[in-house]
């Protein structure tokens, strides 16, 4: 089974939180993508839903497939999000934002009453941090916003190079949200809460891939069928 396959595995189970009448956030990547392709069968067979996409990108495909679709503005308040990740660790921490929509993905997150993550098991740590973390910077004075990451990655007892993170032409990423985004190549996170803490109270800093306390539910495909982590 590749892995391919184990995404869609994760993202299908996931459709069986979803009930009639939901509030839906709708999450970003690759793995995400087989949800909301699932999601809108389901739709076409007469699901009544509404959904607040994450990305440019999922606002798109879930349009394609005629989901309905809303905003936090109109719809401030989502029963559930199901979303991927780049690592989690078994107390469902994320590290997220490697498709650089992790700012949009933690405010529909955080409005969201339960966060589901689906991914394939390969994507389950211990501890946090292999995959470098990104962190979403405004442009403005972001030499010295970089100065202050150093540090309070330093102060939370990790160490690692800090890099913008490029399109294939060599241009500045530029978020949905118009920002930065830079990736911390720490190797290991001692501390995942202190680290979103100290990258928090930087003014440059709009977010990071941190995700703290937000998944309450991990859907894993494995090759020997599905692993749940739910806390
Ligand atoms: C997008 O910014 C990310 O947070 C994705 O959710 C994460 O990178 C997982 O993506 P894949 O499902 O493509 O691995």
């Amino acid at each position: 089974m590749n892995a391919e396959h184990l995404k869609q595995q994760a993202a299908e189970a996931a459709l069986d939180y979803v009930k009639d009448g939901m509030k839906l956030g709708l999450g970003t990547g690759s793995t995400a993508v087989y949800f909301i392709k699932g999601l809108g069968e389901m739709v076409a067979n007469g699901l009544n839903v509404i959904c607040v996409p994450t990305s440019i990108a999922s606002h798109e495909l879930a349009k394609s497939l005629n989901i309905p679709l809303t905003t936090l503005d109109e719809t401030p308040k989502l029963d559930l999000v199901v979303d991927g990740a780049d690592e989690l660790d078994a107390e469902l921490n994320l590290i997220k934002g490697g498709g650089a929509a992790l700012l949009r993905e933690k405010i529909v997150a955080a409005a969201s009453a339960k966060m589901v993550v689906i991914a394939d098991d390969s994507k389950l740590v211990a501890p946090l941090g292999a995959y470098p973390l990104p962190v979403e910077v405004i442009p403005f004075g972001a030499a010295a916003t970089v100065e202050l990451m150093h540090k309070a990655i330093k102060d939370a007892g990790s160490t690692g190079a800090v890099t913008l993170r490029n399109n294939a032409d060599g241009t500045p990423l530029i978020t949905d949200g118009g920002h930065y985004i830079y990736d911390c190549a720490l190797g290991s996170i001692a501390n995942p809460k202190q680290l979103a803490l100290n990258l928090n109270v930087i003014p440059g800093v709009v977010e990071h891939g941190l995700f703290i306390g937000l998944a309450q539910v991990a859907i894993l495909a494995t090759k020997t069928g599905i692993q749940k982590i739910e806390i």
